[in-house]
């Protein structure tokens, strides 16, 4: 694990980070699924983004709660991802899939601090020995 996720997340306010998770989680469209996801995150200007997953009638292209914060995240000016929370359909804590800690990877990396149903964790720990930007020529 690089760093100490517990002390890196210190000084963020996560109970406003999980109530814009939330917020987002409620905005879901999961007729298919039934399973509502909302995620939010800080950027390293102190901007905050959500999303929510939006499902489609041909399931496989549904999207993931985090495709639509990495699309608002570019949208909104870029930047890195910081700090980051997913909830599920009762607001309690989720882990994101492992598709989406990809997603995750290329705008947060190794550092990235996560609150998981177990604690803080950095997102080396949850997708170890990432392949990202630094093994591309
Ligand atoms: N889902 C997310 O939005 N993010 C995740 O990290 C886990 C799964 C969504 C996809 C689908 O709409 C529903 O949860 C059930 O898998």
């Amino acid at each position: 694990m690089t760093g100490d996720a517990a002390a890196a997340g210190r000084d963020v306010d996560w109970d406003a980070l999980r109530a814009a998770a939330r917020e987002a989680m409620s905005r879901a469209y999961a007729p298919y699924s039934g399973f509502r996801v909302g995620v939010a995150a800080l950027a390293d200007d102190g901007r905050t983004v959500v999303g929510c997953n939006v499902e489609n009638a041909s399931y496989g292209v549904g999207l993931c709660a985090e495709c639509g914060l990495v699309s608002q995240l570019a949208a909104t000016g870029g930047g890195r991802l910081t700090h980051f929370v997913c909830v599920d359909g009762q607001g309690a804590p989720l882990v994101p899939c492992g598709r989406c800690r990809q997603l995750l990877y290329e705008f947060g990396g190794p550092d990235l601090v996560l609150e998981t149903p177990d604690g803080f964790r950095t997102l080396d720990a949850m997708l170890p020995q990432a392949f990202g930007p630094q093994h591309l020529g």
